[in-house]
């Protein structure tokens, strides 16, 4: 078992009072205000709730840090230190609405836009995934590690869909054709952070998603990283906090994977 820095820790306990409100509140979903962002975007009391705790928690124990959340936006350093904390105060909130007991946690920190710290927690299962740049990656407290599998077929790969009326839904489900084609199969359990946290434990091979923001993803990069997988857009360049879309792999498949997320798009060309 690895000790847990001091940073690891405050991540931690602001994760653990932000989960007690959710796990209250998803016994008690018939009286939950919840209202729509777009389409098939929901945000409810839970969310905020929890939003509010951990921004509390974070706020209290590194004063002067900066803030990407995805309910309340952006809040600059105030300390010079170019770190922010990067937010998803409950991500998966369709499952959580509908009684799906599939969601989690997701808090980053970034210095001038460099990951250096994540954590995931999946409050129901007890699941908790944290990483440090350059110290590893870690499940419930044990080192982890990426799949060593190679082979496309006997690859399981997460996904999500992007909501409805996107303009990437033609170009996603030929993807999901090429997919389901080569490998064991695809999973699309709606939550981005547990599907990068799938992949840096070994369950997941590989995940790709179209129009997720830093927030679904920055925690879960590094630790798919420090897992020893790799992380990039869908064409195979670096990723950034604007990509618009994102490839994460155990690494032996990054390249296999790649070429066929880029067939659907030559075979729309075609005639
Ligand atoms: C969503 C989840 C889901 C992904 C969506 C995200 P939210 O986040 O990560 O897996 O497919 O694109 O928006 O809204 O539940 O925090
Ligand atoms: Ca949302
Ligand atoms: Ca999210
Ligand atoms: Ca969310």
């Amino acid at each position: 078992m690895a000790t847990r820095s001091a940073l690891i820790n405050v991540m931690e306990k602001a994760a653990d009072k932000a989960s007690r409100g959710l796990k209250r509140d998803f016994g008690e979903l018939e009286n939950l205000q919840v209202s729509r962002k777009g389409p098939a975007d929901f945000v409810s009391a839970a969310d905020l709730k929890a939003e509010k705790t951990i921004k509390e928690e974070l706020a209290k124990a590194r004063p002067g840090y900066g803030f990407l959340m995805e309910e309340s936006g952006t809040q600059p350093d105030s300390d010079g230190s170019g770190r922010r904390w990067v937010v998803d105060p409950l991500d998966g909130t369709t499952n959580f609405l509908h009684g799906l007991p599939h969601f989690s946690i997701s808090i980053a920190l970034e210095e001038r836009g460099e990951i250096i710290a994540g954590l995931v927690y999946d409050p129901i299962k007890n699941d908790l995934f944290h990483a440090e740049r350059g110290i590893g990656a870690f499940h419930n407290g044990r080192r982890m590690r990426v799949s060593a599998r190679s082979r496309l077929g006997d690859c399981v790969i997460g996904t999500g869909a992007p909501f409805l009326g996107h303009g990437d839904r033609p170009r996603f489900l030929g993807e999901v054709d090429a997919i389901t084609e080569k490998t064991a199969g695809i999973r699309r359990w709606g939550s981005a952070a547990l599907d990068l946290a799938y992949i840096a434990a070994g369950r997941f091979d590989g995940f790709w998603e179209w129009g997720l923001s830093r927030w679904d993803v920055a925690a879960g990069i590094i630790l798919v990283r420090e897992a020893g997988g790799y992380v990039s857009e869908v064409n195979g360049k670096p990723i950034n906090p604007e990509s618009p879309s994102i490839l994460a792999s155990n690494n032996n498949i990054h390249s296999d994977i790649m070429k066929l997320l880029r067939k659907p798009l030559s075979n729309q060309k075609a005639p």
